[in-house]
């Protein structure tokens, strides 16, 4: 049992309205306590590896304890988020010293786990980096596999448009896409990604929303118009979407960047009756509710990258005290790949 300081990052202040000051170091207060000890049931985790999601910015804005499944964050907690950790002692069964483990935990060098939580813990196999646990392989990975596959369901030769194309999700989402035989089309913010989206991951066309008018090139880039959009942001670009929706045209909602900082909703798509001209189909897609299938999608990815044929990008910070400003760069457009912070080397435990 370590001996020594647990240093953490706890919630200050909610994070305010949308442009300015949306989050950064000021939503969070560093504090310093003793390492706890794991009682029956628990087991003390030393997090390695940090996971940044977009929806961290929705955890930190609510808290409501009859919510079991999805509480939020008190103002003073812990800020969460999903990790690779390594086991330093346990009193479940189930996990032993030394085990690296996924799961939800916190922004702190040391956590106690009861294995369960939003996502339950589970264990990295052999052979898998943390940061590869925590992003091809991880939700993030996996969100983009079924997505793509069980909502999405490219055919070849079939338009498949990407949202946050350079991002975590997105850029294994298209890329999959691209693999499965569609024609491929991101979106991304910056000259940087659209390259490498195009040079790199093979897409077949790269929009930069900063600097072109994404309507003019989507109707460019996609003259027959739209069969799948892979939706991260919301916002104004599924209007543009929709407006381009093919015949039988499936829209997978993965998640809603662009929205999440705003406290009032902004108005719906305004183009949704689309959908009835076209036979379209927009569904949302949980990764969660695969959470039981991830082996699958994993053995199906797994091959992809080692093979080079999946590029994963990754965008790595170091130091726990940076946790703040790491998060920070997803709502800038900062971040290039799947963000990830490193905080620590799994120790060796003796014994393992
Ligand atoms: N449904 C699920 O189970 C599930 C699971 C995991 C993630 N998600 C969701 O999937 C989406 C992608 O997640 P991720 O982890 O891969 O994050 P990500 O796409 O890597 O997020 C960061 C990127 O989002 C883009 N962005 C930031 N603010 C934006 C805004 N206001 N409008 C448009 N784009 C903006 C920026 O890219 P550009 O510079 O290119 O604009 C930024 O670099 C998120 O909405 C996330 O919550 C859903």
């Amino acid at each position: 049992m370590p001996s020594g300081i647990n240093r953490q990052w706890l919630l200050a202040q909610r994070p305010e309205e949308l442009p300015d000051g949306l989050v950064g170091e000021h939503n969070f207060r560093w504090a310093e306590s003793p390492i706890p000890s794991p009682a029956d049931g628990q087991m003390l985790l030393r997090n390695l590896w940090f996971s940044f999601d977009p929806t961290q910015l929705l955890l930190m804005t609510y808290y409501d304890e009859t919510n079991l499944e999805s509480p939020g964050l008190p103002l003073g907690g812990v800020m969460r988020g999903l990790t690779v950790s390594q086991v330093i002692e346990s009193r479940i069964p189930a996990f032993r010293p030394g085990d690296l483990v996924h799961g939800y935990s916190g922004w702190e060098d040391f956590s106690l786990s009861d294995g369960h939580g939003y996502f339950e813990t589970t264990k990295v196999p052999p052979g898998i980096a943390p940061n590869v646990a925590l992003g091809a392989l991880g939700v993030t990975g996996m969100a983009a596999y079924f997505g793509v596959v069980e909502v999405g369901k490219p055919q070849p030769g079939e338009t498949f448009v990407v949202s946050a194309a350079a991002g975590g999700v997105g850029s294994i989402a298209g890329q999959i896409a691209k693999i499965l035989g569609a024609r491929v089309i991101g979106i991304a913010g910056g000259k940087a990604k659209c390259a490498w989206l195009t040079d790199e991951a093979g897409f077949d066309g790269a929009i930069d929303h900063h600097t072109e008018d994404v309507g003019e090139r989507l109707s460019a880039l996609c003259p027959d118009g739209i069969d799948i959009y892979f939706d991260n942001v919301g916002g104004a670009l599924l209007d543009q979407v929709l407006e381009r929706l093919r015949s039988h045209g499936r829209i997978v909602l993965c998640g809603g960047t662009a929205r999440y900082g705003q406290k009032v909703p902004p108005p719906g798509p305004s183009n949704y009756l689309a959908l009835v001209m076209v036979n379209g189909r927009m569904e949302g897609l949980l990764a969660r509710d695969y959470a039981a299938r991830f082996p699958e999608g994993a053995a199906a990815l797994l091959p992809w990258l080692r093979s080079g044929q999946l590029k994963s990008k990754e965008d790595v910070a170091v130091g726990l005290e940076n946790a703040p400003k790491t998060l920070a760069r997803l709502y800038t457009g900062a971040s290039f790949g799947k963000q990830l912070l490193k905080v620590a080397e799994p120790a060796v435990i003796s014994g393992t």
